[in-house]
């Protein structure tokens, strides 16, 4: 599972010169975050400063890890690029197909039934292309990485919202989709805007029952799920350094519910203690020797309003445990005041379930504080009243708590351990209720706790906390249980006391595990056959996609004029045809079914120019396929606003749509469709988007002379015989123009990687 040490030297060989470089170029000291990112542009030694919240920025990350559920169509679209490996280090880890049930064994076991075909395909294809492949069971991404991959000055992208996680050990780690892993897969530059700096000032220690979640809990609080977006969120300050970096790395993967880009903690002595006790003393040591690069100028933590767009103050030695929920991550209530709101709102007192572990919170450190909780349950004659469930991030802390009696201090309270992966974390439970109508409460040491996440049931009331609060409550089994004032009555009728929390930062016996369920790639993956097969419903090789004919486009139908928004949700549709991602044909059974019909008002139903009939927007769009007539999808404003889901451009390029234009895009996926090499255009007099008729035939006209800055020309041919033009605007530019005439920047990639 080795991490590639040669890559981190290299990216320790030229930092201190890039990070002097941008020092000059922008002309102050530097935060930790913007050395990390101006020492990883693609265009190497920083020559000028981008502007925060304004620049669109090329990067090169150096790694890419990818969950099993995102990894699918970006590895699928990463073998059109023709390379025979990947460009940087990468991995895929199977973790959120485990449905949690029984218990870990069981539900394991199931999965890799039902599962068997998209792992195959994940370990062939990774076992081809060089890319490291983490079993069903290994553990959950972000634990993995951390255990793993993460150094501090380091950048990586990762397909899900909680790459920041490697946050905790000093790195630049984003969530983004699985088109953007595929680019840096492929050698492309990764794009992203200058983020903007929130600094949080963390004065004092933790003590008692408050722990690193407490922190990110009233961050949440503080900033609301909106607060970060677009910011990089870096944390200092004598509170910071005192913490555990696994702590660190709970508090940066929530940073993904305040909407922020990422989260970060500069190097210190519990990160070097983390890599020493993961095995990476060599990571430790080459981070030791540019220690000084891997944090702020002074100044900043001297002068810090100046650096940061905004500064926060948090007080560790004053912070009180928080539950937020329900609902939402950013409704903060400090402990002493939640019963109070409880009852006032009239949330279900009893507790249902109590879930510890997660991505979010399954160190060693949460399972020995958790754990001396669940010890005094039992010493003090306690009953367990809520089910209890504990969630490993990995097997290395499965085994190792397993190895030091925690996992069976839970057993002894009655605690399910399930399998090492997401699970009921992103809703893969098949929870046992009565009623699943009946409202009631649950508590998690998760992250999200929207309606429905974990158990798909909108009558749950799911709260977040720290894993010692959730075990304290279960142990309860009320929401209005305050373990720092209430005392609980024992089955000897005796009124007993919690103690504060204990816990070890570090195994004292070291980490320990068996079979990490780790599959290294082939040396020379050349040979290797990845494995699809071709009946599946589930998975489906891509073929490229056709270049440009070299002609203007004459005869395009009209598809759709959508109304109002239309976001990559109402483009392709998540729910039940998430199950089809890796199959663009099925999953292409979606597109645009949520998109309004300007004509009729109605979702799904658009007029068939060939029948003259009305059908669903996909039947119709095949039909004009294969009688190979071409279309266009006309849209308002920001459309394809909401996610960077890839499918959502691959779809209707899928199927025959040439155009796609609107009153304006929403970046990301103004950028997907370009990279599919479809035409993304805006109409330059937003008021053209009324001239558009639902049986219209369709021109784009220019093309020949396709350039930078110039616009092309629309004609509209009215049933009625009479004649719309007018000139519509694009922001292609050559390199862009470039993947239009190829047919797909993966398309160009294959022919320079083959020329
Ligand atoms: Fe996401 Fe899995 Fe964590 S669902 S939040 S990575 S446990």
């Amino acid at each position: 599972m080795a991490f590639d040490f040669d890559m981190i030297q290299r990216v320790y060989a030229g930092f201190g010169e890039r990070v002097e470089a941008a020092r000059q170029v922008v002309g102050r000291p530097l935060t930790l975050s913007e050395k990390i990112l101006y020492a990883h542009l693609t265009a190497g030694t920083p020559t000028q400063a981008f502007e925060r919240g304004k620049t669109y920025v090329d990067f090169a990350p150096d790694r890419v890890a990818m969950q099993d559920a995102t990894a699918q169509m970006a590895l699928l679209q990463f073998m059109q690029a023709g390379r025979a490996t990947v460009a940087v280090p990468s991995t895929v880890h199977c973790d959120h197909l485990i449905q949690a049930e029984v218990g870990a064994d069981q539900d394991l076991d199931v999965a890799k039934n039902k599962n068997r075909e998209v792992y195959d395909f994940l370990s062939s294809v990774s076992n081809k292309y060089g890319i490291g492949f983490w079993k069903p069971g290994a553990g959950i991404i972000h634990q993995v990485v951390l255990e793993n991959y993460a150094f501090p000055g380091g950048m990586m992208i990762g397909t899900d919202s909680h790459t920041p996680n490697a946050g905790g050990l000093g790195m630049i780690a984003i969530g983004v989709g699985g088109a953007d892993a595929c680019d840096v897969m492929a050698g492309l530059p990764w794009e992203l805007k200058m983020p903007k700096l929130i600094g949080v000032k963390l004065t004092g220690k933790l003590s008692g029952w408050a722990a690193p979640k407490d922190v990110i809990l009233r961050v949440a609080g503080i900033l609301t799920v909106k607060g970060g977006t677009g910011c990089i969120v870096e944390y200092f300050g004598e509170g910071a350094e005192s913490m555990s970096a696994t702590g660190k790395a709970t508090i940066c993967n929530m940073g993904a519910e305040i909407g922020a880009t990422t989260s970060i903690f500069a190097y210190d002595e519990s990160m070097a203690n983390y890599l020493r006790a993961t095995n990476r003393a060599d990571i430790a040591d080459a981070a030791n020797a540019v220690r000084q690069h891997l944090r702020s100028d002074d100044e900043v933590y001297t002068d810090s309003a100046q650096y940061f767009d905004q500064l926060i103050e948090i007080n560790l030695s004053e912070l009180e445990p928080h539950i937020n929920g329900p609902y939402t991550p950013d409704l903060a209530w400090p402990l002493s005041n939640f019963a109070k709101a409880v009852k006032e709102n009239g949330w279900p007192e009893k507790l249902d379930v109590g879930l510890i572990g997660s991505c979010t919170n399954s160190s060693y450190e949460d399972l020995t504080r958790s754990a001396s909780i669940a010890a005094q349950a039992t010493e003090k004659n306690l009953k367990t009243k809520s089910e209890f469930t504990v969630t490993p991030g990995s097997e290395l802390v499965r085994f190792t708590a397993e190895r030091d009696g925690l996992l069976q201090t839970f057993e002894g309270i009655g605690g399910v351990v399930l399998a090492n992966a997401c699970g009921p974390c992103i809703g893969q439970w098949a929870r046992h209720i009565d009623d699943p109508n009946r409202k009631n409460s649950i508590i998690t040491s998760f992250n999200r706790n929207f309606a429905k996440r974990n158990d798909g049931l909108a009558s749950t009331h799911a709260f977040v906390a720290s894993p010692e609060i959730v075990t304290a409550f279960a142990i309860a089994g009320s929401l209005t249980f305050n373990p720092m004032t209430d005392k609980l009555v024992n089955e000897n009728g005796e009124e007993v006391m919690l103690d504060e929390p204990q816990g070890i930062e570090q195994p004292p016996r070291g980490y320990d595990v068996e079979d990490a369920g780790y599959q290294a790639p082939a040396e020379d993956g050349s040979q290797v056959q990845v494995k699809v097969s071709p009946t599946s419903d589930r998975l489906q090789l891509l073929d490229a996609f056709p270049a440009w004919e070299g002609t203007d486009l004459k005869g395009l139908k009209l598809l759709i004029k959508a109304k109002g928004k239309c976001t990559t949700d109402h483009i392709s549709m998540a729910g039940p045809w998430l199950k089809y991602r890796g199959h663009l044909d099925n999953i292409s059974n979606n597109m645009l079914i949520g998109a309004v019909n300007y004509y009729n008002d109605k979702t799904n139903t658009v007029k068939n120019q060939l029948t003259g009939e009305y059908g669903e927007v996909p039947a119709v769009q095949r039909a004009y396929k294969a009688a190979g007539i071409g279309s266009v999808v006309v849209g308002d404003e920001n459309y394809g606003e909401g996610s960077s889901r890839e499918h959502a451009a691959m779809e209707p390029r899928h199927l025959g749509v040439r155009a796609i234009l609107v009153r304006s895009f929403a970046r990301i996926h103004e950028t997907n469709l370009k990279k599919q090499g479809m035409l993304a255009l805006t109409f330059v007099n937003p008021a053209d988007y009324d001239k558009v008729q639902e049986d219209d035939n369709i021109e784009i006209l220019g093309l020949t002379e396709f350039a930078p800055g110039k616009p092309l020309t629309v004609v509209l041919h009215h049933v009625d015989g009479t004649v719309d033009e007018f000139p519509v605007n694009h922001t292609y530019n050559q390199g862009q123009i470039e993947w239009f005439k190829a047919g797909s920047a993966l398309n160009l990639i294959k022919m320079r990687v083959n020329a």
